[in-house]
């Protein structure tokens, strides 16, 4: 019998992934797994771990490009009721890994909650957020986070503080542990100032990317006190294109996927596009999206 027979009953074999990220690109999973409460989750990671078989958690899709052949284990979505919970205990907010980030980011601001506001229309699930330390000009998640519940590979679920996360630019020591839940730290204020700041936050990112097309916000990091969108703009590549992908107009950092896309197409495009700034400029740009490659092909 098939080792992931147990969980039968939450397994998708063979799912489509493309549809499931920002990008529309990309193969598909040989299982996709959906756990309806912790303890299920835990089980399947020692499972997979006694098989062999590699896991990985898909949240939102918003910075992830899956390549075309897939990917060849488990791709655990935490959609269900135990994930998608929110708390309040006064300014103390607990959410599930699978919380939407962008409503919840709203809720709080128009609450006069203060503190997500400068995360004002940044795509994601929480559980992404925290592990990579999702944010931008105006603030970072990890900032406001006390402790998060993970499960550890290990399979005991730990409460790590926000000093044991390891929070720096784009990423945390989560590791290859799964995110559970977290509890954030915000502030009471006055709600017409939050949902001000909020509104002005959204409409900068309005402004300068764009947010209508498909993309998976910004592709590198910035380098130490640069700009990747400014460097890859003075190298004159705006609108350039490999295949059903190409560099956005608004924000050299985007790319733009169209319907006949593939990852191989966004892939090329990386290259070309790391190779002229490296050409030009000396710099290695750094990926700031998560590339799911095939196994044997890792790229940073
Ligand atoms: N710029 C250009 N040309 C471009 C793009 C930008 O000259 O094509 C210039 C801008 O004019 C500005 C500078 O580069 O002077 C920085 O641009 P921007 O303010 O747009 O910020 P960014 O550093 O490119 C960061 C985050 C974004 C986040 C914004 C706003 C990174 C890699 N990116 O962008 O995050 O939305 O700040 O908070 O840290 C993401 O993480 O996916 C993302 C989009």
């Amino acid at each position: 019998m098939s080792w992931w027979r147990e969980f039968a009953s939450r397994v998708e074999c063979d799912a489509p992934l493309g549809t499931l990220t920002w990008f529309r690109v990309g193969g598909r999973a040989r299982y996709m797994f959906r756990p309806r409460v912790e303890a299920q989750l835990a089980a399947l990671v020692e499972r997979a771990k006694q098989e062999g078989v590699p896991i990985k958690v898909l949240g939102s899709g918003a910075n992830v490009l899956i390549c075309d052949d897939g990917f060849d284990g488990v791709v655990v979505r935490l959609d269900s009721d135990a994930f998608t919970r929110v708390e309040w205990d006064g300014a103390t907010l607990s959410a599930g890994a699978g919380v939407d980030l962008m409503p919840l980011t709203r809720r709080c601001s128009e609450q006069g909650l203060s503190g997500l506001e400068g995360l004002a229309g940044i795509p994601g699930t929480v559980g992404g957020a925290i592990r990579m330390n999702a944010g931008g000009r105006f603030g970072e998640f990890g900032s406001l986070v006390r402790d998060v519940d993970i499960l550890a590979s290990h399979g005991a679920i730990e409460r790590r503080s926000r000093d044991q996360l390891g929070f720096g630019y784009r990423c945390s020591a989560v590791g290859d542990g799964i995110v559970l839940s977290t509890r954030i730290e915000l502030k009471q204020d006055d709600p017409g100032r939050v949902k001000r700041s909020f509104d002005e936050c959204f409409a900068y990112k309005k402004a300068s990317q764009p947010l209508s097309e498909h993309s998976a916000g910004c592709v590198f990091k910035n380098p130490p006190g640069q700009s990747a969108g400014a460097m890859i703009d003075e190298a004159g590549l705006k609108g350039v294109r490999c295949g059903g992908a190409h560099v956005s107009q608004r924000h050299a950092n985007f790319i733009i996927t169209d319907r006949e896309a593939t990852a191989s197409d966004v892939l090329r495009l990386i290259d070309l596009v790391r190779e002229r700034v490296l050409r030009r400029r000396d710099i290695a740009l750094e990926l700031e999206l998560d590339v799911w490659e095939s196994a044997g092909r890792e790229r940073a």
